[in-house]
């Protein structure tokens, strides 16, 4: 077999898989160890023909796949690798650039801020913001942080119970002081009072939980009057400032020194790729800045790399690129629009029934509600419900309760797949 034709079998795969995504099961039906008990301990000695890894998928992977590209994927964040964003990977893999610096990739250095560009102003953030694509939101506040305490020479971070967790990851393993605010009765974090020796605080828009909306600009004002940086969290929200309607919970962002937008979460890019921008170029790049002789260059090089902890830089752009120009910004604000209206027909008839309850108010694409019931009874159903195959959700508490979470942000779900999700849950 030649690569062409591995290739092309590799794409025939991926085309079936996708095809008859809807009828496999949403979460994955195996035991823990199930697929490692049908797993050689060591490599093969012999060279196997690439037709083998494609029989193996069928055999042992599938099944130990929970589907995150199925329509009734409705955990977490829901999210999608889209068509455009698949064959970008495998043509960034193709071409296998090591961004290390302009020379060492100058195509992936200056599509990577071209698009991101790109995207600043479909979202309608500020001119002038300089951003660059990290893998996840926790490396791109990590790195925020690792900025905000080179900037400020203080050691504390702050954000509301309900930040990700991500934030106190990031703070512990900086060696940092985490401080939670308590939030009001929306979800929201109370503004902090003394904030004189903080160096970061994190607000966030759409929380984990609840995609609750914390007020960015009275705590940024805050923050900056006592010399702290503003590091805000919109790894899942920020993707529907693409919709001029979204952009109340975009209020005071303009103030943030750096940003994070997830495009792995809600704009259709194959994970990984987390936006990080920032309106403090020169001083974040500072705080990153270290190159070794073996990487200086004749010319006046550009280097992503010093805008974070990584070195060798994957192509993530071109799947990015490719997503923007195959979607087009139409595209996106038709999906942002559909993926809103159906997590609001579904809170609708969770508040139309007595047996049902909104546990939270709904926001963006996430409805947070709860059977009038014990936790048990609320814990039960999500189990049974997931263990079916039809539908999976996930689950957070609130005050103590168990409140379950349906979250939209698949491509393919479509308004009989959030009724399904309702028939489930009810029988
Ligand atoms: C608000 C928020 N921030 C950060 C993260 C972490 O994202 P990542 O998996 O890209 O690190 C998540 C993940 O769901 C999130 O919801």
């Amino acid at each position: 077999m030649t690569f062409r034709e591995d290739g092309h079998a590799a794409v025939d795969w991926a085309a079936d898989y996708l095809d008859r995504i809807s009828g496999l099961p949403v979460l994955a039906q195996v035991a823990p160890g199930d697929l490692t008990a049908k797993l050689p301990a060591c490599a093969p000695e012999r060279a196997e023909p690439f037709a083998n890894v494609l029989d193996d998928l069928d055999e042992l992977i599938v099944p130990a796949l929970t589907n995150w590209q199925h329509p009734r994927f409705f955990a977490y964040f829901a999210v999608t690798a889209s068509e455009p964003g698949i064959l970008a990977e495998l043509l960034a893999a193709t071409m296998q650039q090591v961004a290390l610096n302009w020379r060492a990739s100058p195509a992936s250095t200056e599509l990577e801020l071209r698009v991101v560009d790109w995207v600043r102003q479909l979202l309608g953030l500020p001119d002038g913001w300089h951003g660059h694509i990290e893998d996840t939101a926790s490396t791109g506040t990590m790195a925020a942080l690792i900025a905000a305490r080179h900037v400020t020479g203080r050691n504390v971070v702050v954000c509301s119970e309900h930040a990700h967790s991500s934030v106190e990851k990031a703070a512990r393993m900086l060696g940092m002081e985490l401080r939670k605010q308590p939030a009001d009765g929306e979800l929201r974090m109370r503004v902090p009072d003394d904030l004189d020796d903080v160096a970061v605080v994190v607000p966030t828009v759409g929380t984990t939980s609840f995609a609750s909306v914390d007020p960015v600009r009275a705590i940024a004002e805050r923050a900056h009057a006592a010399g702290a940086w503003v590091h805000v969290d919109a790894a899942y929200a920020g993707s529907s400032w693409i919709l001029e309607e979204e952009r109340w919970s975009q209020d005071g962002v303009e103030l943030a020194d750096s940003l994070v937008v997830n495009p792995h979460k809600w704009l259709l890019v194959p994970v990984d790729c987390s936006l990080l921008w920032t309106s403090r170029p020169d001083e974040f790049r500072e705080a990153f800045s270290l190159i070794p002789e073996y990487l200086r260059t004749p010319e006046d090089a550009y280097a992503l790399s010093e805008y974070g902890p990584a070195l060798g830089r994957r192509f993530r752009s071109l799947k990015l690129w490719a997503v923007l120009r195959c979607y087009g910004a139409e595209g996106l604000r038709a999906l942002h629009r559909e993926h809103i209206r159906l997590a609001r027909v579904f809170a609708d008839w969770v508040e139309a029934d007595p047996e049902w309850e909104l546990a939270a108010p709904l926001r963006f694409s996430l409805v947070c509600f709860r059977r009038d019931g014990s936790d048990e009874e609320n814990e039960a159903i999500l189990e049974r419900a997931n263990r079916s195959g039809e539908i999976f959700l996930s689950h957070t508490r609130l005050d103590g309760r168990f409140v379950l979470r349906l979250a939209i942000g698949n491509a393919r779900t479509t308004e009989a797949d959030v009724r399904r999700a309702w028939e489930v849950l009810n029988r």
